[in-house]
């Protein structure tokens, strides 16, 4: 895993993290994974577990980190063969979350966190709501607000311990001119990590 890097994606619900992400897949053909989406798929599959999670996502909470980082794990485990880079989108959103997929999987290389007022958020979450054919079931005001609290409560905490490798971002700019300052960042870590391959030959 020290070959490839590994992004955290960071900032609140619809700031447009898997936006820049589809973006960052097609320019260097990383391996996507979004927390959401893989708890989203475990409550498609209709089991117990998946009944549970859908409760704590329709409450805008969190749910608890060791159905999050065995989903993550999982997922890295079958694509690290052939990855050339993993996106770790909506991870982590505790402090602890971090801690414990550095000590479980690896040392991320770089987090990106992308800031964007709380009206922004809700009006692209409901944007989005509004234009698409599946709604999803926390895209409702009520929960677009539960979600924003539990961001609030848990990400200074997170900007403070991964300072050192976390970038922020203005998201309240067009897509394009965002993923100029990501491009940025990627290849700088593309770059170390080239070095220090060169340096260990
Ligand atoms: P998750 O699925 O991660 O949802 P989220 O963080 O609320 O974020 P979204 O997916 O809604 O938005 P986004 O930031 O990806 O924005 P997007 O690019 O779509 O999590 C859902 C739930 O799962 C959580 O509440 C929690 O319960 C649980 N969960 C997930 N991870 C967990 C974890 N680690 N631990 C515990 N529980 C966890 O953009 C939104 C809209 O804006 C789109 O329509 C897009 O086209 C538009 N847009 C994007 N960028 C721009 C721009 N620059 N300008 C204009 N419009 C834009």
């Amino acid at each position: 895993m020290a070959d490839i890097p590994i992004i955290w994606i960071l900032g609140g619900p619809g700031c447009g993290k898997g936006t820049q992400c589809a973006k960052i897949v097609e320019k260097y053909g990383f391996t996507h994974l979004s927390s959401g989406d893989l708890l989203r798929n475990e409550v498609a599959s209709g089991s117990d577990k998946g009944r549970q999670l859908q409760a704590v996502m329709a409450s805008g909470g969190l749910v608890s980190n060791d159905e999050v980082l065995s989903l993550l794990n999982d997922a890295i485990a079958r694509a690290k063969g052939s990855s050339k880079g993993f996106l770790i989108d909506g991870y982590p959103r505790q402090k602890n979350q971090g801690i414990e997929f550095e000590a479980r999987i690896a040392p991320a290389d770089l987090a990106l966190y992308f800031e964007c007022s709380e009206d922004t958020m809700v009006q692209r979450i409901m944007a989005r709501a509004a234009a698409s054919s599946v709604k999803r079931d926390d895209d409702n005001e009520k929960t677009i607000r539960a979600r924003l609290l539990t961001f609030k409560q848990n990400t200074n905490a997170i900007l403070e311990l991964y300072e050192p490798k976390t970038l922020t971002i203005n998201a309240e700019r067009d897509v394009d001119d965002i993923f100029l300052e990501v491009v940025q960042a990627i290849d700088c870590v593309l770059k170390k990590k080239q070095q220090n391959a060169a340096a260990q030959c």
